[in-house]
């Protein structure tokens, strides 16, 4: 036993620790998702999601004016009626998306939106695309109107589309479409390794998106595989992607490692509605101090390798850091 050598002389007062901190957490790092409701002076609290709220256009502008964060990810969420085989209002240009973000980039001209791009909470069967004459998904047919849809956030004012479907070929179609189109300034951010997983459960209540039949298995990652998250991600990279994202974050921190080491863009993680659901109801049950697991879990998340994060948590935590 050598004590001349003690790691503890580097943690012995807050000085020398903030010194040899090596992973740093800065409210612009966080991206806040919001959900778009149809109508006007709609707001409907989501009950799996303590805090989170449904707001239509015009709320949302109202909630912008004072919004704590500089990156928003807006998400649709169209009533029964606007749901159909091929989730068709998802590409029409008076749609719910480009509504909302016209209204967010006139009350905050300054603020990234970013646009999910997926057509599962607009088709009424809640499947992330088109589906073929053999009840299965129509990858290529899906690409079509990913692209269209791409298409109408970008001319509404988004600053990134975030295609989400995990289509093959969903980043091409997309960066093809934009630059034909006149928008070869919109960038993309591929949700490039997104698992089938069950953390997704509080968002699906949310976006009204659980699929009717079946489950996201035969498009969405498997689990279990590490390299096969590489790979599509290197895919998505080459098809023109400018961030790489994962998702889930906290149970996939060794694939945000993974992502950072094999490429150079930007890679985000996406902290999702089952990892923010935990966290607040074991708080609620008093199991956990919400803000320093909570803090905790975003820290992690960026000492994994991630550049930026999605989270419900982004306007609470941005305050948290600024005291
Ligand atoms: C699909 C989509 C999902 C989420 C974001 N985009 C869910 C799914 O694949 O069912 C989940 C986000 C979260 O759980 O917070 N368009």
């Amino acid at each position: 036993m050598d004590l001349r050598i003690r790691p503890r002389r580097n943690r012995r007062t807050g000085a020398l620790r903030a010194l040899a901190q090596e992973t740093r957490l800065v409210p612009d790092q966080l991206i806040l998702p919001l959900f778009v409701v149809p109508g006007e002076r709609r707001e409907e609290p989501v009950a799996a999601m303590p805090g989170v709220v449904r707001l239509s256009p015009d709320l949302l502008a109202v909630r912008a004016e004072k919004l704590a964060v500089r990156a928003v990810l807006v998400f649709g969420v169209p009533d029964r009626g606007g749901k159909d085989a091929t989730g068709s209002t998802a590409v029409r240009d008076d749609a719910l998306v480009p509504a909302a973000v016209r209204a967010l980039r006139r009350a905050r001209p300054e603020l990234a939106i970013i646009t999910d791009v997926c057509l599962c909470a607009y088709t009424d069967h809640g499947h992330c695309g088109a589906l073929g004459a053999s009840g299965a998904i129509d990858n290529d047919r899906t690409l079509g109107l990913l692209a269209r849809m791409a298409e109408v956030h970008a001319a509404a004012g988004a600053d990134l589309v975030a295609p989400s479907a995990m289509a093959d070929g969903q980043v091409r179609a997309i960066r093809e479409r934009l630059d034909g189109s006149g928008f070869a300034e919109t960038g993309i951010v591929s949700y490039a390794a997104k698992f089938a997983s069950a953390f997704y459960g509080p968002f699906r209540e949310a976006a009204g998106s659980r699929p009717a039949f079946g489950d996201r298995r035969a498009y969405q990652l498997p689990p279990a595989n590490r390299r096969e998250a590489v790979r599509d991600a290197l895919l998505d990279e080459a098809e023109g992607a400018e961030w790489l994202m994962v998702k889930p974050a906290l149970p996939y921190l060794d694939v945000i490692s993974d992502l950072r080491a094999a490429s150079r863009l930007p890679v985000a993680a996406y902290q999702v509605s089952g990892e923010y659901a935990m966290l607040k109801h074991a708080a609620a049950a008093g199991a956990l101090d919400e803000r320093s697991a909570a803090m905790e879990s975003l820290l992690a998340i960026r000492r994994a390798g991630a550049d930026a994060i999605v989270t419900y948590y982004a306007e609470e935590a941005g305050q948290w850091l600024d005291r």
